[in-house]
């Protein structure tokens, strides 16, 4: 399973990107809200510091509008991928938008039926938010799973992309059931990263190693 991070801050994708972890990077329009700055801009910078497909969301809601507005979305980089939400006008555009060959991630996907409609016209990637299912009292991951298994059953070729992750063991679970992606906010990456065994391991390592410079007699 391959690791997004899930944010529009620079810094953030910036650290992530230098350890490696991260191909490629989604944002929202809360997200893009929260850091304050020219929106495409800023996904002008992320295009160009992150190799892999960045989301960049189209917020039109008219079919002709979202065309329009991911038309120019994708001419600002070659890595651009155009964030439709999954509605009447959003699956028009996109059957149009895929055409032509630009790669659509139809967001805010609750359903295996919407992933399903989100593969008939050509989506490269659909985002069903589990995290948002488990606020309302749903199993966002078990929806997940049905959508892994249906598109698996068709070799659906759309890649699936676990977002709204709320902790660590959505990603466990996510990489469990099948997920090709998951977007994952910055403090749960650093979170996957920390054990406190791996912490107390490193600091007796050195402790030893520091005992050992201090009694081994030097070689002959
Ligand atoms: C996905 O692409 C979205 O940006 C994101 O995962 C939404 O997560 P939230 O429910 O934490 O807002």
């Amino acid at each position: 399973m391959k690791l997004f991070i899930d944010t529009a801050n620079i810094d953030h994708i910036k650290e992530m990107n230098a350890l490696g972890i991260i191909s490629g990077v989604t944002t929202n329009p809360s997200l893009c809200s929260k850091e304050g700055k020219d929106f495409k801009s800023s996904i002008a910078e992320i295009a160009s510091i992150v190799n892999g497909p960045i989301s960049a969301e189209a917020v039109s809601t008219t079919r002709d509008g979202i065309i329009q507005e991911a038309r120019e979305l994708s001419q600002i980089a070659s890595n651009i991928v155009v964030k439709i939400p999954i509605m009447e006008e959003g699956l028009a555009a996109t059957k149009v938008l895929s055409a032509e060959g630009i790669k659509i991630n139809m967001t805010l996907v609750f359903s295996a039926n919407q992933a399903l409609l989100a593969a008939q016209v050509g989506a490269a990637y659909v985002s069903p938010f589990i995290g948002r299912l488990d606020d309302i009292g749903h199993d966002g991951i078990a929806e997940l799973d049905k959508i892994v298994t249906i598109y698996d059953i068709y070799d659906i070729k759309t890649e699936i992309i676990s977002a709204s992750i709320r902790h660590p063991l959505h990603v466990i679970q996510s990489a469990q059931v099948g997920a090709d992606i998951a977007t994952i906010p910055y403090n749960i990456l650093k979170q996957m990263l920390k054990h406190p065994l791996t912490d107390i391991g490193i600091e007796r390592f050195l402790e030893d190693w520091k005992k050992l410079q201090e009694t081994a007699s030097p070689i002959k």
